[in-house]
C-alpha cells in the first residue's frame, strides 16, 4: 500500500511539474483494476482529464464503464491502481471536505430536519452559529425548500431530498462538487426541474462540478464540457466543449444546436461514425 502510495506521489509530483496551466483536477493515465481471488477486473483502463476552476464537466458513458469508480477516486473514497488523480496541486487520496458529494441514492440523515442536514458539515468545521444560520437560510432560498426547513427527510419526495442534498454539499463550499447520477431516479418531470435548478445554481454561484450521467441530455443542458467514456476497458473517447447559451432554460433542448450534441454524443457512445456536425 505504502509503495503504492509513495510512487503516484513521485508521478504526481512529475505531472504537476510538467503542467502550467490552471487547472482544478488533472487526471493522468488512471487506472483501477479489482482484483478477488478468481479474477481481475479492469474498471477504469487509462483514463486521463483535466478540468478547469468553475467549469461543469460531465462524463457520460455506458453502465458498467468506470464512472462512479472514477468519482470516488477523485472523492478518495477508493484508490486507484496506477495513475494520479491531482485536486489543486495535491495528490487526492483521502476524502475530504474540500469536495461535496451528491449520490443517487439519498444521503441524508434521516433522524435530523432539513435544516439541521444543511447545518451538519458547517457544525463540524466549527463555523460560529450566526454565520451558519446565515448560510443555511441563503441554501434553503436557493433550493426553494425554506416553508419545509423543519421537515424530516422521510416527509418529502425524492426531488426535495435531492435538493436538500445538493445544499448540504454546497454550504460547506466544497473546492469542487463529484455529483453521481444524482437525479437517475427520479421521474422525468422532477428530473427536469431539478436539471433546471441545477444549471441555475451554476450560473450563479460556478462551483467546479463533475457530473456522471448515463442521461446524454442531462449532459449537454447542464455542461460547459463532457468527456465521453467508452465501455470496458474504458478510456476516454471523446472531450466535447458545449458551446450554448449561458444562460438556459429546458427550451433550449428544442433547439437544433442542442439536438445536433445530443446525436453527435450518441454517435460517439455507440462507436458510429460521427456525421453530425457542431459549430463551434
Ligand atoms: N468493489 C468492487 N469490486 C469488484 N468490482 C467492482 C467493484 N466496484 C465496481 N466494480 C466493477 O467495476 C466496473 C465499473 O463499475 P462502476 O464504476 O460502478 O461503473 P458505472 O458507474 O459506470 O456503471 C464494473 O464492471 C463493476 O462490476
Ligand atoms: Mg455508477
Amino acid at each position: 500500500m505504502f509503495g503504492r502510495k509513495k510512487q503516484a506521489q513521485t508521478e504526481a509530483d512529475s505531472v504537476i511539474e510538467a503542467h502550467v496551466a490552471n487547472s482544478k483536477i488533472l487526471v493522468s493515465n488512471l487506472r483501477k483494476a479489482y482484483v478477488s481471488k478468481k479474477r481481475e477486473t479492469v474498471a477504469i483502463a487509462d483514463v486521463s482529464i483535466e478540468i478547469l476552476d468553475n467549469e461543469f464537466v460531465s462524463i457520460v458513458g455506458p453502465s458498467g464503464c468506470g464512472k462512479s469508480t472514477l468519482l470516488r477516486i477523485l472523492a478518495g473514497l477508493d484508490e486507484a491502481t496506477g495513475g494520479t488523480a491531482i485536486l489543486d496541486d495535491k495528490l487526492i487520496d483521502d476524502p475530504g471536505a474540500d469536495r461535496g458529494m451528491v449520490f443517487q441514492t439519498y444521503t441524508l440523515f434521516p433522524w435530523l430536519s432539513v435544516e439541521e442536514n444543511i447545518h451538519f458539515g458547517l457544525k463540524i468545521k466549527k463555523i460560529p452559529k450566526k454565520q451558519a444560520d446565515e448560510i443555511v437560510d441563503h441554501y434553503l432560498e436557493v433550493i426553494k425548500l425554506t416553508p419545509f426547513r423543519k421537515s424530516y427527510p422521510k416527509e418529502l419526495s425524492g426531488g426535495m431530498q435531492q435538493r436538500v442534498a445538493i445544499a448540504r454539499a454546497l454550504a460547506n463550499s466544497p473546492k469542487v462538487l463529484l455529483m453521481d447520477e444524482p437525479f437517475g431516479a427520479l421521474d422525468s418531470q422532477t428530473k427536469s426541474e431539478m436539471q433546471l435548478l441545477m444549471r441555475q445554481i451554476w450560473q450563479v454561484d460556478k462551483p467546479t462540478v463533475v457530473f456522471i450521467t448515463h442521461d446524454i441530455e442531462e449532459a449537454v443542458f447542464l455542461s460547459t464540457r463532457v468527456y465521453v467514456m467508452s465501455g470496458q476497458p474504458s478510456v476516454i473517447k471523446a472531450n466535447i466543449p458545449i458551446y450554448l447559451s449561458y444562460k438556459r432554460s429546458l427550451e433550449i433542448k428544442d433547439t437544433t444546436e442542442f439536438i445536433a450534441y445530443r446525436h453527435r454524443i450518441t454517435a460517439l457512445l455507440h462507436d458510429k461514425e460521427v456525421d453530425v456536425e457542431v459549430e463551434s
